[in-house]
């Protein structure tokens, strides 16, 4: 699904609109956000933490790699990879530990291999005084999900 975001509201809008459509449950999804420095993968993770029933601060994992959230349908994990260059690397952070719950990814092409076990990919591209976004279904569990959030989003934007 492809769409223009021509600022940042927009992008959080989206991430409202994805959470009205996933499951309940979402331990042991997981998504991926993909873009060039600055293209609003922080702004996504923060508007979706907050619409899954977060009320505080999302602060940046650039430092701490993982910022977790006990949330409601999921202990989410929002992850910063982008100073992480190999496995080792993410084995040293634990990652086996957060496969219980929601894990929102930014920069995983540091570690390749991780896309073969995501759910959706969220890719945001620099565009005017926006961004592009495509975000696609990995696995066959999420591929549902995109279609009513496409119809949704259609409505929306005849409005
Ligand atoms: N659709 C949009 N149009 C214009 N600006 C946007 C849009 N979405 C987010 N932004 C703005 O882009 C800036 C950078 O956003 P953000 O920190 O979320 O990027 P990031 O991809 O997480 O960056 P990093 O790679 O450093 O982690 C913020 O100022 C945010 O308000
Ligand atoms: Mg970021």
């Amino acid at each position: 699904m492809k769409l223009y975001l021509p600022d940042a509201a927009a992008t959080s809008a989206l991430a409202a609109r994805l959470r009205a459509v996933l499951p309940d449950d979402v331990a042991g999804w997981t998504l991926l956000l993909k873009g060039e420095l600055g293209a609003g993968k922080s702004t996504f993770a923060r508007a979706l933490i907050h619409a899954m029933g977060h009320d505080g601060a999302v602060p940046s994992p650039t430092y701490t790699l993982v910022e977790p959230y006990q949330l409601p349908s999921a202990t989410v994990y929002h992850i910063d990879l982008y100073r992480v260059s190999d496995d080792e690397e993410l084995r040293f952070l634990g990652w086996t530990d957060l496969e219980d719950g929601f894990r929102l990814v930014e920069w995983p092409e540091r570690v390749p291999g991780l896309a073969e076990t995501a759910d959706l990919l969220l890719h945001l591209d620099y565009a005017d005084h926006g961004r592009h976004a495509n975000l696609r279904a990995l696995s066959s569990r999420a591929a549902g999900l995109l279609s009513h959030l496409g119809e949704q989003t259609d409505t929306q934007l005849q409005d």
